[in-house]
């Protein structure tokens, strides 16, 4: 199937020729935009857009010639026909080796022109497929030096965020503390076209509740007393750029009225003011705590929930991440050393097994915090982790040698240890997020020594 491009723009100075053209487009459901001179078209003209241009060659103003160098400086693989009524081999010649994409005499006929102008559209149209992809591929390796991890959870995050970044839509990202809710947010502003606007952070928990109104909306001079100086509030201030809501779950309930009428009316009413700025901003909003059960106990406003959300991203836990807990701790290792100038170290295999069979109740900021005092440690090697896991958390006893099958043994345990504490000693449950019968699971809990009635 060919899809048509959304539109033509067709450029001569004779009104009745460009009125006839325009017609036989249209019935041919091109969508057409006339202009008799190439300056005034120009003025219309983008780059990446999906278009055709058409044009005559002689014209007051600006001729053909100089309007195609102009449209291929803009985007050089727009397809530009050329009409002229003066049959002149060398200028057409020319106007090809100068990227015209097609000469056409007049007079002409329409179905030769609708035939040109189907090549060029289909050629447009693998142009900016193709650009978009190439985009998006060197979009997916930027963001993965930011949002590191490689597991399928992640990689679909990514994918998810660079679907979203250039939108407008309202984002909620919902995850548990120390997920990377922050990362995950400026990502959708760095690759978003408000990147050169500003990311205004507000964490919604931190604010005394008196002052919020005006630590959002900003207020007059003299608005209340104390206002000495007018304020511009953190809507406004994120004008043009993202606004980042933090905690919004944590908002006070009469606050959340307020937070809804800008939302709504698009516009941000300075306490004491009654001239309201419209907004123009992107926002983004994050929690750590389940809205929707929030909504049920009324402790949430249901229509903001639906306004903030228009778009959910969820950050996975640390636990659900397999094998991307070596890959981060092993980039924190390193950006530690750089940041303590240390020398670079490295983890062995029995490191590994400690890092994968241990919770994560502070998800990467935990893990990040063990590169970290990893790195400044004075400890043996042999027992840094050891010490700084036991301290930070209860594990279990490391694996004793690093041979593969103590480690393999100690990992078991652990994977098992964590699935019937998430599901409450269940062993049904445990079956069937491990995919094991239960006969397997009871000789592997036997030989782990584990029993079900001290995790109920
Ligand atoms: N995928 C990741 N790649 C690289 N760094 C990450 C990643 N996820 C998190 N981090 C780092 O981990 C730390 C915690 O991340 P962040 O502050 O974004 O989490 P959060 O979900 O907002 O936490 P909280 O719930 O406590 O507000 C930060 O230092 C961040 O840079
Ligand atoms: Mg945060």
């Amino acid at each position: 199937m060919i899809s048509k491009p959304s539109k033509i723009y067709l450029v001569d100075d004779d009104a009745d020729l460009r009125a006839a053209t325009a017609q036989w487009l249209e019935l041919a459901d091109y969508q057409v935009e006339t202009f008799s001179d190439a300056p005034s078209a120009l003025a219309r003209i983008r780059p990446d857009m999906s278009a055709v241009v058409i044009s005559d060659v002689k014209m007051p103003k600006m001729d053909g010639m100089e309007f195609l160098a102009r449209l291929t400086a803009l985007d050089k693989d727009l397809p530009v026909v050329l009409i002229t009524a003066h049959g002149d081999v060398q200028m057409a010649v020319k106007a090809i080796r100068q990227g015209a994409y097609e000469f056409i005499e007049k007079p002409f006929e329409p179905e030769r022109l609708l035939d040109v102008l189907q090549r060029a559209s289909e050629k447009r149209r693998l142009v900016l497929e193709n650009r978009d992809l190439r985009r998006r591929l060197s979009g997916s390796v930027d963001m993965g030096k930011r949002l590191i991890g490689d597991c399928p959870a992640i990689q679909r995050l990514r994918a998810e965020l660079l679907d979203v970044a250039d939108t407008d839509a309202p984002v909620l990202i919902q995850g548990e503390t120390g997920t990377g809710k922050e990362v995950v947010a400026q990502c959708l502003h760095e690759f978003s076209a408000r990147q050169k606007g500003k990311f205004v952070a507000v964490n919604c928990g931190a604010i005394p509740e008196n002052m919020v109104e005006s630590e959002l909306f900003g207020h007059e001079r003299g608005a209340f007393t104390g206002a000495d100086r007018r304020r511009i509030g953190r809507f406004e201030f994120a004008q043009g750029g993202s606004l980042f809501l933090d905690e919004i779950g944590t908002m006070p309930l009469s606050l959340q009225v307020k937070v809804l009428r800008a939302l709504q009316e698009r516009e941000i009413v300075r306490i004491g003011s009654n001239e309201p700025p419209p907004i123009d901003i992107r926002l983004i909003s994050a929690t750590h705590c389940d809205l929707l059960a929030e909504c049920a106990s009324a402790r949430f406003r249901e229509d903001l929930y639906y306004r903030i959300n228009v778009v959910e991203l969820r950050v996975p836990p640390l636990r659900e991440r397999g094998g991307d807990i070596l890959l981060l701790f092993d980039y924190f290792l390193a950006q530690s050393a750089v940041t303590y100038k240390r020398p670079a170290v490295s983890m062995r295999a029995i490191d590994a097994a400690l890092l994968m069979s241990h919770n994560w109740p502070g998800n990467v900021r935990e893990l990040k915090n063990v590169a970290e005092r990893f790195v400044l440690s004075s400890l043996p090697e042999a027992q840094r982790l050891a010490a700084i896991l036991g301290t930070s958390c209860q594990t279990t006893a490391g694996p004793e040698s690093s041979a593969l099958q103590e480690l393999m043994r100690h990992y078991e345990r652990g994977l098992l240890e964590h699935a019937l504490t998430r599901h409450k000693g269940d062993v049904q449950l445990v079956m069937e997020e491990l995919n094991l019968p239960r006969r397997t699971l009871n000789e592997k809990m036997t030989r782990h020594n584990l029993e079900r009635k001290d995790f109920t």
